[in-house]
């Protein structure tokens, strides 16, 4: 794994703009996969800048997200469709038609499962973002006893509904479930970039790098991987050797 320790956030979200605008200006056709939450903002923001820039354009760029909660419609301002389209596609030349979430919304949830694991069959992920949660999740892959290779119905762990609160009105309209594309999609995107920041996640960092690979740390999988990029800032870095 290539790791790097950054010491500033905004050094951390440049770095990792520039490994997407690198694969979009040396293939514009680019397959990207994307990740909500807090790490991704800056990074967004400075993929935003960039394009603005004139530095690079998205149009003919594809997005897959990795989740979506369910039940809430794409206009809802917690759900993942709509920090997308805040965060980045409303900022940039991508086409409506090329960005792709689990439709969380969708009456049959597992037939969504299946269109959606058939959009990915289709196209390969050229570079995939993740983050990390506090018990090792990426996109909502919880710790299990055992993984989905694909898109799955998941029903969220406590620890994961009371990380996310923060972004509610009150707990109980955080979503007790969501879609996650599964660990076997996202191991086969060709290359991967787990960003992570602050102190509270160094301990995960730890055992998902260093610890043995088990489902019960879904981010131990990327141990597998062959180019997975970490990018870390100190304090999430610290209890690396
Ligand atoms: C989001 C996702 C999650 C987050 C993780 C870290 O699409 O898939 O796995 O990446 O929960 O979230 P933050 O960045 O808010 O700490």
């Amino acid at each position: 794994m290539n790791i790097q320790i950054f010491d500033s956030q905004l050094e951390l979200d440049a770095y990792a703009a520039n490994l997407f605008i690198d694969t979009v200006r040396s293939k514009p056709k680019a397959v990207l996969g994307l990740a909500t939450g807090s790490t991704p903002i800056g990074i967004y923001a400075k993929m935003v800048e960039k394009y603005r820039n004139g530095e690079v354009s998205f149009a003919e760029v594809t997005t897959f997200n990795l989740d979506e909660y369910v039940g809430l419609i794409p206009y809802n301002d917690q759900s993942y469709a709509y920090y997308m389209n805040k965060h980045l596609f409303d900022h940039i030349d991508i086409p409506d038609t090329q960005t792709f979430l689990p439709n969380g919304m969708a009456e049959d949830l597992e037939a969504e499962c299946v269109r959606y694991d058939q959009m990915l069959l289709e196209r390969q992920i050229d570079v995939q973002l993740l983050g990390i949660g506090h018990n090792g999740h990426i996109g909502f892959n919880e710790p299990d006893h055992a993984l989905s290779g694909g898109t799955h119905v998941v029903r969220l762990k406590e620890a994961t509904r009371e990380a996310n609160a923060r972004f509610f009105a009150a707990m109980d309209e955080v979503p007790e479930y969501a879609l996650t594309m599964g660990v076997g999609s996202i191991l086969k995107a060709n290359s991967i970039i787990l960003a992570v920041r602050g102190a509270d996640k160094a301990d995960i960092v730890k055992q998902a790098l260093t610890g043995p690979i088990t489902t019960e740390v879904p981010a131990s999988l990327l141990q597998t991987h062959p180019r997975v990029t970490v990018l870390l800032d100190r304090e999430a870095g610290r209890m690396l050797g």
